[in-house]
Parts: structure tokens; C-alpha cells; sequence
């Protein structure tokens, strides 16, 4: 099977009440843990590749990775930008071979928000690739932009029609309360559920993706911090409420910072144990494993899409 777009993915999760795992890759230990844990459990997945990442790893090197997973695994992956910043990187991405792109325009005023992710779709759906858009405004970091709590700004859902019918996008991206990273609440973790809920309800059926959505597993925090890290306050969103999110809308759950703290944990814990190795691979291999395991429990216990690819 090739590389696929969302379309598929994201009316089966509708449907069934699961949502799609968006992993962001940035090397192979990463790509291949993720990918041995969802043929495991037969589950549709979403490999995504941010500005970043095609920085650090070049773009040709994370494409041949991920068609790879393709040919090695025979599941229905898509190869999605994860926060395309403008229609260039967009157009290079499908043009590189990618068969859905973010056109995040959350930065921009509304009307230029939809300009740009018109424009971007009308060249991705030429093109039979699915389109992802943002309307309202993570707090954290939402990649070059630094976005403070002060001035996070919920999706309003008064413009949710209007942009979807406007922009022709297959998918939305909405702001809740999450945020990038692995420090996402002060206190008590808090999900505007009630947006979700009026989100969905002025647009039933569309498939929306929840981004800034790692839990910031607290053992992995334990492990980094009792060898020799540095992570006090790190807090993600409880699992229950992605749950929740998954019955709900939410169709594409978007998460980095779990797999960056399994790898850096597993990481951690093997050269402190064993401070005599230097081989990359007797370290790489358990940072591999790792991620294998939280992408398994992600699938099985907090997504519900084992068994749908
Ligand atoms: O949304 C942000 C992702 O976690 C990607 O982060 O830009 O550091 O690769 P990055
Ligand atoms: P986390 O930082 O919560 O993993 O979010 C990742 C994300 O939204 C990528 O677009
Ligand atoms: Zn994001």
C-alpha cells in the first residue's frame, strides 16, 4: 500500500468514536518504534514532519525513512507538514511527496488565515492531498512563535463555518487549552470541552485534530529527573480527558513530547547504568524500545484505533 491521505483515517474515527495518533518523527529509531508498535496493533497512523524536523534531518532523509515504514509494515500511513508556516513550504512538502500538509495560519488575521489556506488547499486538492488548518491559538510555543499563556486565544466556534466553507480544509485544528511542549498547565489541568462540543456541533461530521495533546508521561519525567535531568513542574494533558476528545470530534490527537521524553529517558537511565558503553546502538535500542511501548499504550489505551487499519 502507498502513502495514503487523512480522508480515510479521519471518517473511520468520526465514525467509530477513536481518533488517528499524529508522531512527530525526526530520525529512525524514532520512525521505526512508532511504526513497530502500530503494526503490532494494526492500527492507521499519521507520521508527521515539522520546519524542524526537516531542518535537523533533511527532507529526502525523513521521506525515505517513512516510505520505508510503508513497505515494511503495509499500513495506511500518511506523511503529514505538521505546521506549514506559508503556501511555499506547503508546495514543497506535496511536491516532496507528502500526502497532507498543516497550513497553520492560526498567526494571522482571519481573513488572511483563509487567503493562505484557500490557497493552499487549492493546490493540495489538485494534487488529491489533504489539507489540515488552525483557527485560534495554542499558548506555549507553536514552533519560531512564542505564544505566553497571557495571550492564548480559544478558537471562537462563530468562525468555524465560515472558515471550513471558505477554505475547503478536510480538517481543523482548534484551540482549547493545550500547548506545545511538556509544561502545559500551571494547576490543575483544564479542557474547554464546551468549545469542542459547540465546534462540533456547528460542523457535524468534520474531523478536528487537537494539537499540544502529550500527557508528559510522569514516569518518564521520574526517570529523566533521577538521572541527572532537570524537568520540575512538567505537566501534559491527563489521559482521560484525550479520551474524552477522541469519542468526541477529535479524529488526529498530535503528540512530540512524549516520544522526546522516552527517548531522553531511556537515554538517561542506560548511560547512567552503564557508563562504560559508547556504542550509539546500545543506547539508541532501548530509547527505540521505549517509544514502541508509549506509542503501543497511546494506541490501545488512549487513541482506541488498534485493529482500524
Ligand atoms: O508543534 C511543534 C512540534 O512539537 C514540533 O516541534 O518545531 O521543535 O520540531 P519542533
Ligand atoms: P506536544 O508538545 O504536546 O507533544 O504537541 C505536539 C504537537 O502539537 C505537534 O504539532
Ligand atoms: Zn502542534
Amino acid at each position: 500500500m502507498p502513502l495514503v491521505n487523512t480522508r480515510d483515517m479521519f471518517a473511520g474515527a468520526y465514525k467509530g468514536g477513536y481518533a488517528i495518533g499524529a508522531f512527530n518523527v525526526n530520525n529512525m529509531e524514532i520512525v521505526q518504534g512508532i511504526v513497530q508498535a502500530a503494526t503490532k496493533e494494526r492500527a492507521p497512523l499519521i507520521l508527521q514532519v515539522s520546519a524542524g524536523a526537516r531542518k535537523y534531518a533533511k527532507p529526502i532523509y525523513l521521506r525515505k525513512l517513512v516510505e520505508a515504514a510503508v513497505e515494511d509494515s503495509g499500513l495506511p500511513i500518511a506523511l503529514h507538514l505538521d505546521h506549514g508556516a506559508d503556501f511555499e513550504i506547503c508546495k514543497s512538502c506535496i511536491d516532496g511527496g507528502f500526502t497532507s500538509v498543516m497550513i497553520d495560519g492560526s498567526h494571522h488575521s482571519f481573513e488572511d488565515n483563509i487567503a493562505v489556506t484557500r490557497q493552499v488547499v487549492e493546490y493540495a486538492h489538485d494534487r488529491g492531498i489533504t489539507v489540515e488548518g488552525e483557527l485560534g491559538r495554542l499558548a506555549g510555543v507553536e514552533d519560531d512563535v512564542n505564544v505566553s499563556d497571557d495571550n492564548a486565544m480559544y478558537t471562537d466556534p462563530d468562525q468555524v463555518e465560515e472558515f471550513v466553507n471558505r477554505t475547503g480544509v478536510d480538517s481543523l485544528a482548534i484551540a482549547i487549552g493545550t500547548s506545545h511542549g511538556a509544561f502545559k498547565f500551571k494547576g490543575e489541568p483544564r479542557l474547554r470541552f464546551d468549545i469542542l462540543e459547540e465546534v462540533s456541533r456547528r460542523l457535524p461530521g468534520f474531523p478536528i485534530v487537537l494539537h499540544g495533546a502529550s500527557s508528559v508521561v510522569p514516569e518518564y519525567v521520574d526517570i529523566i529527573n533521577r538521572y541527572g535531568g532537570k524537568m520540575d513542574g512538567a505537566q501534559g494533558v491527563p489521559e482521560d480527558m484525550l479520551r474524552k476528545a477522541a469519542s468526541m470530534a477529535v479524529c488526529k490527537i498530535n503528540i512530540d513530547s512524549d516520544l522526546r521524553l522516552a527517548v531522553t529517558a531511556a537515554l538517561r537511565r542506560h548511560l547512567a547504568e552503564h557508563p562504560d558503553q559508547f556504542d550509539p546502538r546500545s543506547y539508541l535500542a532501548p530509547a527505540r524500545d521505549l517509544v514502541a511501548e508509549l506509542v503501543e499504550h497511546k494506541i490501545t489505551k488512549v487513541l482506541g484505533c488498534n485493529g482500524k487499519a
